[in-house]
């Protein structure tokens, strides 16, 4: 399966970089009471949210297509969760969930509008008829590309299990003329060596209402929460949370 260098040699770094918080943790927990069923997770990752439900006693199911993260998974879950190396935008489990989630700008990773609307539709097939889908990504601020470029200073990412190296890494991203698109760079080097290993990555800017369109576009009716909490949009609040639910067509 083609999968994106950033994970499969990096991924042990993701969550150094995005640890995942408590009031986001309270939100799903939240959605797994109200579903009451089998729950899942797409671009699961190193499955720290399906370890989270699956200690609540939900059936949970993890799909990722980077055999990598999928091993940290499998780790950290043993048991506890069936993991499928699959990708998400085509996709079939043979079941129906109570709950499917695409979090932590997961659905972003999907490089075009057409891929994003196949995973939806994939998602839809996979829900329960009174199912839901939640998708959590951050919000695209433009103030932080003046320049249409933002680069973030070399940080420590830990120490690489493969090779036993300290290394550090730089993020460097450039904004398209039209702002329609990100095309970026993960730097990579060990500590006080001069070689650097660039990963590139490239991702669409979606607003709010482009998020709406897409779901609609899908097949679903989609309300947007903001920062976690059961409140409308303030323009503000970098997290934007949407609950789709399927449409009777
Ligand atoms: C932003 S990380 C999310 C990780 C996860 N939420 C966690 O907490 O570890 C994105 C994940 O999406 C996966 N991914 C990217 N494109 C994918 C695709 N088309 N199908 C399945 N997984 C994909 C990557 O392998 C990576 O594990």
């Amino acid at each position: 399966m083609t999968s994106d260098p950033r994970y499969d040699r990096f991924g042990w770094d993701y969550a150094r970089f995005n640890p995942l918080e408590e009031r986001a943790l309270g939100w799903y927990r939240g959605h797994a009471r109200l579903a009451a069923g089998p729950v899942l997770e797409l671009a699961c990752g190193t499955g720290r949210l399906l370890a989270a439900l699956a200690g609540e006693g939900y059936e949970v199911v993890g799909l990722d297509r980077s055999a990598a993260m999928l091993r940290q998974a499998r780790e950290r879950l043993g048991a506890a969760a069936t993991l499928v190396e699959g990708d998400m935008r085509e996709f079939a489990l043979d079941r129906q969930f109570a709950l499917a989630i695409v979090a932590d700008n997961s659905l972003r990773e999907i490089e075009t509008e057409e891929g994003i609307l196949a995973c939806l539709r994939s998602v839809r097939r996979h829900l329960e008829p009174e199912g839901r889908l939640l998708v959590t990504e951050r919000r695209f601020d433009p103030a932080r590309y003046p320049d249409g470029v933002a680069e973030s200073p070399w940080a420590p990412a830990g120490r690489d299990p493969a090779t036993g190296d300290d290394v550090e890494r730089r993020v460097r991203v450039r904004l398209d003329e039209g702002q329609k698109s990100l095309r970026g760079v993960m730097t990579y080097r060990v500590v006080g060596s001069v070689n650097e290993t660039d990963l590139p990555f490239e991702s669409l800017v979606l607003l709010p209402e482009d998020y709406r369109r897409l779901f609609a576009e899908a097949g679903f009716a989609s309300v947007l929460h903001v920062g976690y909490e059961e409140r409308a949009d303030d323009g503000v609040d970098p997290v934007l949370c949407f609950v789709c639910t399927p449409r009777n067509t």
